[in-house]
Protein backbone atom coordinates (compact mmCIF):
# COMPACT_ATOMS: atom_id res chain seq x y z
CA UNK A 1 0.00 0.00 0.00
CA UNK A 2 1.65 3.43 -1.01
CA UNK A 3 0.22 6.00 1.57
CA UNK A 4 -0.05 9.91 -0.20
CA UNK A 5 0.51 12.45 2.44
CA UNK A 6 0.82 16.10 1.26
CA UNK A 7 -1.14 19.45 1.56
CA UNK A 8 -3.56 20.07 -1.26
CA UNK A 9 -1.91 21.55 -4.76
CA UNK A 10 1.34 19.95 -3.74
CA UNK A 11 1.28 17.45 -6.89
CA UNK A 12 -0.39 14.26 -5.03
CA UNK A 13 -2.53 13.24 -7.81
CA UNK A 14 0.00 13.98 -10.67
CA UNK A 15 2.72 11.82 -9.02
CA UNK A 16 0.36 9.19 -8.03
CA UNK A 17 -1.19 8.86 -11.59
CA UNK A 18 2.42 9.27 -13.11
CA UNK A 19 3.86 6.27 -10.42
CA UNK A 20 0.95 4.21 -11.01
CA UNK A 21 1.91 4.12 -15.11
CA UNK A 22 4.99 3.13 -14.17
CA UNK A 23 4.15 0.14 -12.06
CA UNK A 24 1.93 -1.08 -14.87
CA UNK A 25 4.36 -0.31 -17.03
CA UNK A 26 6.74 -2.81 -15.15
CA UNK A 27 3.54 -5.52 -15.08
CA UNK A 28 2.51 -4.94 -11.40
CA UNK A 29 -1.49 -4.67 -10.88
CA UNK A 30 -1.21 -1.00 -9.52
CA UNK A 31 -4.86 1.62 -9.03
CA UNK A 32 -4.89 4.82 -7.58
CA UNK A 33 -7.92 5.36 -4.66
CA UNK A 34 -9.04 9.40 -4.42
CA UNK A 35 -10.90 10.32 -1.23
CA UNK A 36 -12.08 13.32 -2.82
CA UNK A 37 -13.98 10.64 -5.84
CA UNK A 38 -15.14 8.82 -3.05
CA UNK A 39 -16.22 12.46 -1.01
CA UNK A 40 -18.13 13.61 -4.76
CA UNK A 41 -19.44 10.75 -5.70
CA UNK A 42 -21.09 9.94 -1.75
CA UNK A 43 -22.16 13.64 -2.09
CA UNK A 44 -24.03 13.06 -5.43
CA UNK A 45 -25.86 10.14 -4.22
CA UNK A 46 -26.88 11.77 -0.92
CA UNK A 47 -28.36 15.10 -2.73
CA UNK A 48 -25.35 17.13 -0.57
CA UNK A 49 -24.45 20.62 -1.27
CA UNK A 50 -20.95 21.24 -2.62
CA UNK A 51 -18.41 20.87 0.23
CA UNK A 52 -17.16 24.53 0.18
CA UNK A 53 -13.64 25.27 2.51
CA UNK A 54 -15.80 25.11 5.82
CA UNK A 55 -16.24 21.85 5.11
CA UNK A 56 -12.27 21.22 5.63
CA UNK A 57 -11.93 23.37 8.87
CA UNK A 58 -10.29 20.81 11.43
CA UNK A 59 -12.17 22.60 14.35
CA UNK A 60 -15.59 21.18 12.73
CA UNK A 61 -15.65 17.81 14.28
CA UNK A 62 -19.09 16.67 12.34
CA UNK A 63 -17.63 17.17 9.02
CA UNK A 64 -14.06 15.70 10.08
CA UNK A 65 -15.93 12.60 11.09
CA UNK A 66 -17.63 12.34 7.71
CA UNK A 67 -14.16 12.94 6.05
CA UNK A 68 -12.37 9.62 8.10
CA UNK A 69 -15.39 8.09 7.30
CA UNK A 70 -15.31 8.68 3.52
CA UNK A 71 -11.07 8.28 3.74
CA UNK A 72 -11.45 4.63 5.20
CA UNK A 73 -14.47 3.64 2.65
CA UNK A 74 -11.87 4.33 0.04
CA UNK A 75 -9.13 2.27 2.20
CA UNK A 76 -11.28 -0.57 2.41
CA UNK A 77 -11.81 -0.37 -1.64
CA UNK A 78 -8.40 -0.08 -1.98
CA UNK A 79 -7.48 -3.20 0.44
CA UNK A 80 -10.54 -5.20 -1.63
CA UNK A 81 -8.36 -5.07 -4.37
CA UNK A 82 -5.23 -6.08 -3.32
CA UNK A 83 -6.81 -9.00 -0.50
CA UNK A 84 -9.48 -10.06 -3.12
CA UNK A 85 -9.11 -8.81 -6.32
CA UNK A 86 -5.94 -9.20 -8.99
CA UNK A 87 -3.92 -5.77 -7.38
CA UNK A 88 -0.21 -5.58 -6.50
CA UNK A 89 -0.15 -2.35 -5.25
CA UNK A 90 -2.85 -0.03 -4.07
CA UNK A 91 -2.00 4.11 -4.06
CA UNK A 92 -4.08 5.77 -1.61
CA UNK A 93 -4.84 9.37 -2.42
CA UNK A 94 -5.65 11.49 0.29
CA UNK A 95 -3.84 14.37 2.62
CA UNK A 96 -3.37 12.20 5.53
CA UNK A 97 -1.43 15.58 6.73
CA UNK A 98 -2.36 14.40 10.66
CA UNK A 99 -0.30 11.64 12.96
CA UNK A 100 -3.76 10.57 13.99
CA UNK A 101 -4.94 10.26 10.53
CA UNK A 102 -1.40 7.92 9.33
CA UNK A 103 -1.85 5.87 12.51
CA UNK A 104 -5.90 5.01 12.17
CA UNK A 105 -4.62 3.99 8.33
CA UNK A 106 -2.29 1.88 9.17
CA UNK A 107 -4.65 0.31 12.03
CA UNK A 108 -7.01 -0.36 9.63
CA UNK A 109 -4.49 -1.81 6.92
CA UNK A 110 -3.00 -3.86 9.98
CA UNK A 111 -6.89 -5.03 11.09
CA UNK A 112 -7.28 -6.54 7.28
CA UNK A 113 -4.20 -8.08 7.16
CA UNK A 114 -0.66 -7.59 9.25
CA UNK A 115 1.24 -8.41 6.74
CA UNK A 116 0.57 -5.82 4.01
CA UNK A 117 3.76 -3.73 3.31
CA UNK A 118 3.19 0.11 4.15
CA UNK A 119 4.45 2.80 2.07
CA UNK A 120 4.36 7.04 2.68
CA UNK A 121 4.63 9.62 0.17
CA UNK A 122 4.57 12.51 1.11
CA UNK A 123 4.75 15.59 -1.66
CA UNK A 124 6.23 18.94 -0.10
CA UNK A 125 6.18 21.96 -2.76
CA UNK A 126 8.79 24.79 -0.73
CA UNK A 127 8.10 26.23 -4.24
CA UNK A 128 5.68 29.05 -4.44
CA UNK A 129 5.77 29.14 -8.23
CA UNK A 130 4.64 25.72 -8.17
CA UNK A 131 2.11 25.93 -5.75
CA UNK A 132 0.76 28.70 -7.53
CA UNK A 133 0.40 26.70 -10.58
CA UNK A 134 -0.90 23.94 -8.85
CA UNK A 135 -3.56 25.93 -7.53
CA UNK A 136 -4.57 27.34 -10.81
CA UNK A 137 -5.13 23.64 -12.10
CA UNK A 138 -7.89 23.43 -9.32
CA UNK A 139 -10.10 25.50 -11.31
CA UNK A 140 -10.42 23.07 -13.65
CA UNK A 141 -11.37 20.43 -10.82
CA UNK A 142 -14.55 18.68 -10.69
CA UNK A 143 -15.40 20.52 -7.69
CA UNK A 144 -14.83 24.20 -9.29
CA UNK A 145 -16.03 22.89 -12.46
CA UNK A 146 -18.51 25.42 -14.17
CA UNK A 147 -18.34 27.90 -11.24
CA UNK A 148 -17.44 31.83 -10.88
CA UNK A 149 -12.78 31.36 -11.18
CA UNK A 150 -12.63 33.96 -8.82
CA UNK A 151 -14.60 32.94 -6.18
CA UNK A 152 -13.29 29.29 -7.07
CA UNK A 153 -10.04 30.46 -6.17
CA UNK A 154 -10.82 31.93 -2.82
CA UNK A 155 -12.45 29.21 -1.42
CA UNK A 156 -9.42 26.80 -2.70
CA UNK A 157 -6.93 29.13 -0.71
CA UNK A 158 -9.59 29.34 2.43
CA UNK A 159 -9.56 25.23 1.83
CA UNK A 160 -5.86 24.90 1.84
CA UNK A 161 -5.04 27.12 4.70
CA UNK A 162 -7.91 24.98 6.70
CA UNK A 163 -5.69 22.13 5.90
CA UNK A 164 -2.24 23.76 6.45
CA UNK A 165 -3.93 24.23 10.40
CA UNK A 166 -3.69 20.94 11.26
CA UNK A 167 -0.81 20.01 8.85
CA UNK A 168 2.35 17.56 10.56
CA UNK A 169 5.32 16.63 8.36
CA UNK A 170 6.32 12.90 8.50
CA UNK A 171 8.87 12.53 11.21
CA UNK A 172 11.37 9.98 11.65
CA UNK A 173 9.96 9.12 14.87
CA UNK A 174 6.97 8.08 13.48
CA UNK A 175 8.95 4.68 12.19
CA UNK A 176 7.01 4.55 9.05
CA UNK A 177 8.87 3.14 5.96
CA UNK A 178 8.32 6.60 4.13
CA UNK A 179 9.64 9.00 0.65
CA UNK A 180 9.28 12.62 0.93
CA UNK A 181 9.51 14.39 -2.34
CA UNK A 182 10.16 17.83 -1.99
CA UNK A 183 9.55 20.29 -4.92
CA UNK A 184 8.26 17.28 -7.10
CA UNK A 185 11.44 15.75 -7.23
CA UNK A 186 14.17 18.11 -6.73
CA UNK A 187 15.05 16.37 -3.43
CA UNK A 188 13.96 13.36 -2.54
CA UNK A 189 14.27 11.65 1.21
CA UNK A 190 13.83 7.90 1.80
CA UNK A 191 13.55 6.56 5.27
CA UNK A 192 13.76 3.19 6.60
CA UNK A 193 13.26 1.27 2.90
CA UNK A 194 12.63 -2.14 2.58
CA UNK A 195 11.84 -4.32 -0.38
CA UNK A 196 11.77 -4.42 -4.22
CA UNK A 197 8.36 -2.78 -4.89
CA UNK A 198 9.53 0.17 -2.50
CA UNK A 199 13.08 0.47 -3.51
CA UNK A 200 11.74 0.70 -7.28
CA UNK A 201 9.37 3.26 -6.34
CA UNK A 202 11.93 5.21 -4.71
CA UNK A 203 14.07 4.75 -7.97
CA UNK A 204 11.18 5.82 -9.99
CA UNK A 205 10.87 8.86 -8.14
CA UNK A 206 14.36 9.97 -8.20
CA UNK A 207 14.09 9.95 -12.01
CA UNK A 208 11.21 12.56 -11.73
CA UNK A 209 10.91 16.08 -13.33
CA UNK A 210 8.80 18.64 -14.28
CA UNK A 211 11.29 20.21 -17.20
CA UNK A 212 8.92 21.06 -19.86
CA UNK A 213 9.42 19.51 -23.33
CA UNK A 214 7.56 19.81 -26.32
CA UNK A 215 6.59 16.70 -28.76
CA UNK A 216 6.17 16.87 -32.55
CA UNK A 217 4.32 14.61 -34.21
CA UNK A 218 4.93 14.61 -38.44
CA UNK A 219 4.19 12.31 -41.13
CA UNK A 220 7.23 11.81 -43.77
CA UNK A 221 7.57 13.59 -46.50
CA UNK A 222 5.70 12.74 -49.68
CA UNK A 223 7.35 9.34 -51.16
CA UNK A 224 7.15 7.91 -54.21
CA UNK A 225 5.01 5.21 -53.18
CA UNK A 226 2.57 7.76 -51.21
CA UNK A 227 1.82 9.16 -55.35
CA UNK A 228 1.04 5.83 -56.76
CA UNK A 229 -1.05 4.92 -53.41
CA UNK A 230 0.45 2.05 -52.25
CA UNK A 231 1.00 0.83 -48.46
CA UNK A 232 4.35 0.04 -47.06
CA UNK A 233 7.27 -0.13 -48.92
CA UNK A 234 10.39 1.95 -48.42
CA UNK A 235 10.35 3.79 -51.72
CA UNK A 236 12.58 7.34 -52.32
CA UNK A 237 10.63 10.61 -51.39
CA UNK A 238 9.74 13.04 -54.16
CA UNK A 239 11.06 16.50 -55.17
CA UNK A 240 8.15 17.40 -52.79
CA UNK A 241 8.67 15.30 -50.06
CA UNK A 242 12.08 16.19 -49.73
CA UNK A 243 11.35 20.01 -49.92
CA UNK A 244 9.22 18.96 -46.63
CA UNK A 245 12.23 17.13 -44.90
CA UNK A 246 14.20 20.41 -45.46
CA UNK A 247 11.80 22.70 -44.59
CA UNK A 248 10.71 20.55 -41.68
CA UNK A 249 14.63 20.86 -40.15
CA UNK A 250 14.42 24.18 -40.13
CA UNK A 251 11.32 24.65 -38.66
CA UNK A 252 12.40 22.33 -35.94
CA UNK A 253 15.58 24.40 -35.47
CA UNK A 254 13.50 27.67 -34.88
CA UNK A 255 10.83 26.12 -32.82
CA UNK A 256 13.95 24.70 -30.54
CA UNK A 257 15.03 27.84 -30.09
CA UNK A 258 11.67 29.76 -29.21
CA UNK A 259 10.93 27.20 -26.86
CA UNK A 260 13.99 27.35 -25.17
CA UNK A 261 14.32 30.93 -24.98
CA UNK A 262 10.68 30.78 -23.17
CA UNK A 263 11.62 28.73 -20.45
CA UNK A 264 14.98 29.34 -19.66
C1 LIG B 1 -10.94 15.57 -0.55
O1 LIG B 1 -11.99 15.30 0.02
O2 LIG B 1 -10.91 16.19 -1.61
C2 LIG B 1 -9.61 15.14 0.03
C3 LIG B 1 -9.79 14.43 1.29
C4 LIG B 1 -8.50 14.36 2.05
O3 LIG B 1 -7.68 13.54 1.75
O4 LIG B 1 -8.27 15.17 2.95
Amino acid sequence: VIVMVGLPATGKSFITNKLSRYLNFSMYFCKVFNVGNTRRQFAREHGLNDQDSNFFDPRNSEFSKLRDKWALDTLDQLLDYLLDGPGSVGIFDATNTTKERRNTVLDKIRQRNAHLKVLFLESVCSDKSVVEKNIQLKLFWPDYKGKDPESSLKDFKERLSNYMKAYEPIEDEEGLQFIKMIDVGKKVIAYNIQGFLASQTVYYLLNFNLTERQIWITRNGESEDNVLGRLGGDSDLTRRGENYARALAKFMDVQRTDFYSDVM
